[in-house]
């Protein structure tokens, strides 16, 4: 979340929320405008925190900084920090909140989802796919469908996400690493997710060869080979026991995975789309046709009409070089 200090219609002080624990825009914005905040305006994503958490409440340090007035996009989600709202207004500083409710919520929604309780994961789709929905080629090659600049992208998406997962057959294909490798370090590396219902994850796959450097899991069905299973424990791979999508992304949601980030391959989109388990799909389009026999990006949809075919609603497009780059909410 981001916030801005106005005097006389000047930005003096800027700041944002820059990770989990540390201190929140409206502080950051505050520090920056230092005695330029006296009297100035505030506008602000999220309606300024009403509580003590990780950190003091901002209404506190909005109100010591003499702001005027403050204007904000989005109600807080959170239970235990909203009502900043009207605290502030106590305390005599004029407020206007909830001017940008949707683009804000959209803006935040792995925040958000929190506040959803559906008791998983906010789970993120993101494939590179072609003008025909294509992921691979006829012999199974998806490097490279998308440029360099949408590769570094996705190595910036992937530093905000709590996990990444792919299915078992991304991993014979692509043999990926996984990590995150551009200019965002995370505080906290992604952990590696594998859905590998038969525990067919080879050994020396590279997310299983970095295991002890970078923590990798396996999620297999219970009819999974238990020689196979030990030989992915002995390897350093964590192993765990899900029979189907929704009961591997409650077990992530236990093990404080609150956001998810699913990288392919088509069998996975497909399958996750299916059960209505996705939030959010960041399809980079390239521009080039694969044609028959190339990977399809959504393995097993079932076949609908027009008027019954869920639209998504789209939040972003944004060139990444000669790619696309969409991005798409679930109502
Ligand atoms: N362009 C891109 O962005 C991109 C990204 C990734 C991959 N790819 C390409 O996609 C291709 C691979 O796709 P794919 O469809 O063959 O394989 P995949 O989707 O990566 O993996 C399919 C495997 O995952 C297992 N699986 C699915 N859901 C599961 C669950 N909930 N729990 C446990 N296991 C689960 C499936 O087992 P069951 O069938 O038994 O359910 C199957 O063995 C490759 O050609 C790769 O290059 C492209």
């Amino acid at each position: 979340m981001g916030a801005v200090v106005l005097s006389g219609g000047t930005v003096v002080g800027e700041g944002f929320h820059a990770e989990f624990g540390g201190a929140h825009g409206e502080v950051a914005a505050l520090a920056a405008a230092g005695g330029r905040a006296r009297g100035a305006d505030l506008v602000v994503s999220l309606e300024p925190c009403a509580h003590h958490g990780k950190t003091p409440p901002c209404t506190e340090a909005i109100v010591a900084a003499g702001i005027a007035r403050v204007v904000f996009g989005a109600h807080d989600g959170d239970p235990v920090a909203r009502g900043g709202a009207d605290a502030l207004r106590r305390a005599g500083v004029a407020v206007e909140g909830g001017l940008l409710e949707t683009a804000v919520r959209a803006q935040n929604a792995l925040f958000f989802h929190r506040f959803d309780g559906r008791g998983r994961p906010f789970v993120a789709l993101k494939l590179a796919m072609t003008l025909d929905a294509r992921i691979a080629d006829r012999e199974g090659r998806s490097r490279w469908v998308s440029g360099p600049e949408a590769r570094e992208f996705v190595q910036w998406l992937r530093a905000g996400f709590d996990a990444i997962a792919v299915g078992v057959g991304t991993v014979r294909a692509d043999d990926p690493r996984l990590t995150v490798r551009g200019a965002v370090v995370p505080a906290k590396p992604p952990r590696r997710v594998v859905l590998d219902r038969r525990a067919e994850l080879p050994l020396d796959a590279a997310v299983v060869r970095t295991a002890r450097e970078t923590p990798t899991l396996a999620l297999v069905g219970r009819g999974a080979r238990p020689e196979a299973c030990a030989a992915l424990r002995a390897a350093g791979v964590e192993v765990a026991t899900a029979d189907d999508a929704g009961e591997a992304l409650a077990m992530l949601a236990d093990q404080d995975v609150s956001t998810l980030l699913i990288e392919g391959g088509g069998g996975v989109a497909g399958r996750m789309l299916k059960e209505d388990l996705v939030d959010r799909l960041y399809l980079v389009v390239a521009p080039l046709w694969l044609g028959e026999g190339g990977v399809s990006a959504f393995a097993g949809l079932p076949g609908t009409t027009i008027e019954h075919a869920v639209r998504w609603r789209t939040v972003q497009r944004r060139p990444l070089g000669d790619d696309t780059l969409l991005v798409m909410d679930r109502r």
